[in-house]
């Protein structure tokens, strides 16, 4: 089955097209970043605006890459949420109505099973059941995992999500958004140890999170080292950086640790945005060791937004047979629980 994938639901721009038998054939991505750099985070309307721009020449460019036609396309999958309403109902609208103009179905997706699912298309993928440990710029959850669309939420972040915290904390540090990246290149300079920041709610049993606390004590850390005209020096800089990645990469490593003990398992994968960064790809292999416990994920390039793991995730669902009706419905919020089982 040939799925074409369309994600649209923040400020990427990802399509591609995924084949049952043979794999992936072709994706692409266009980031927005450049679009939103001056305003310091993502604006929904400008946002919803490229997606319209971009969408049907990406369509055109993937399918001569994948050296098929639209009349090839078996079904159209397409991020049906969570998201910016604006941005998703755009992806939306041209997924749904390119299925209906070919006669082929659709269906819509979730955008957090689309990263779940993405290590899936890597080499030496995870076999059911396993913990996944769900981390990006709007989600922080752990999940024990049985098969696609059979998720039990373990955990889940209280107030900030782990993504959304390193880019407030690169914010405080004078960068731009995605902030996490930036914190991650910057901490490689700072000096380990120098500051600590804390690991919040590791002391107390549990599998929730907080992160609103740890951008209390890096907004304070950062004002107490302000010089007269606002500025830190740059080792200072640096220093937090990499006292406020520790903090978080511990904090995360410890609950995945607690998770998979609780619930008896030895696979973790870790998925979304903040997968990528690879000081926590070095440290949990290391902490699981002791469990004999083996960590996957996916290449830094499906970490964060791509039409990859939307073609697959939906692809998935599409040979057993699901799909939606013509009516579209974009949902801002969706809890991942509530989808059917394949
Ligand atoms: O999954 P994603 O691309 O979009 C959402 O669904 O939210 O995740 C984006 C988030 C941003 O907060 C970004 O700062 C963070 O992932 N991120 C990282 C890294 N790369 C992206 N955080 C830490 N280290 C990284 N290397
Ligand atoms: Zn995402």
């Amino acid at each position: 089955m040939l799925v074409l994938g369309i994600e649209t639901s923040c400020d990427e721009t990802g399509i591609a097209i995924y084949d049952s038998g043979r794999g992936l054939l072709a994706e692409t991505l266009y980031s927005q970043v450049e679009l939103h750099a001056e305003y310091g985070g993502v604006v929904p309307e400008l946002a919803s605006r490229d997606h319209i721009r971009k969408t049907l020449p990406l369509i055109e460019q993937v399918l001569a890459e994948a050296g098929c036609g639209r009349g090839d396309l078996d079904a159209v999958a397409y991020t049906a949420g969570p998201g910016l309403i604006g941005a998703l109902m755009v992806g939306a609208m041209i997924g749904r109505s390119l299925a209906y103009a070919l006669g082929i179905p659709a269906i819509g997706v979730h955008h957090m099973e689309g990263h779940l699912l993405a290590p899936m298309l890597e080499e030496n993928p995870p076999v059911f059941p396993f913990i996944a440990l769900l981390v990006s710029g709007g989600h922080t959850q752990l999940i024990r995992v049985e098969g696609v669309g059979q998720y039990r939420l373990l955990g889940e972040s209280l107030d900030d999500a782990a993504g959304e915290a390193f880019d407030k904390a690169a914010k405080m540090l004078g960068m731009s958004y995605p902030g996490g990246p930036l914190i991650a290149a910057l901490a490689e300079q700072g000096e380990r140890g120098r500051f600590v920041f804390p690991r919040p709610m590791t002391n107390r049993p549990g599998l929730d999170f907080s992160f609103s606390g740890l951008k209390t004590f890096t907004l304070n850390t950062c004002s107490e080292h302000r010089d007269a005209q606002g500025l830190i020096a740059e080792q200072t800089r640096a220093d937090i950086a990499c006292a406020f990645e520790e903090a978080v990469v511990d904090t995360l490593v410890i609950k995945c640790r607690r998770a998979l003990k609780q619930e008896s398992l030895q696979r973790l994968v870790i998925a979304g945005g903040v997968s990528a960064n690879k000081r926590l790809r070095e440290k949990l292999p290391e902490a699981l060791a002791k469990q004999r416990a083996q960590v996957f994920y996916a290449r830094p390039a499906f970490c964060t937004d791509n039409g990859a793991m939307i073609a697959y995730a939906g692809c998935q669902r599409l040979v057993a047979g699901q799909g939606d009706g013509l009516g579209v419905t974009a949902r801002p919020r969706w809890p991942m629980e509530q989808l059917p089982a394949v």
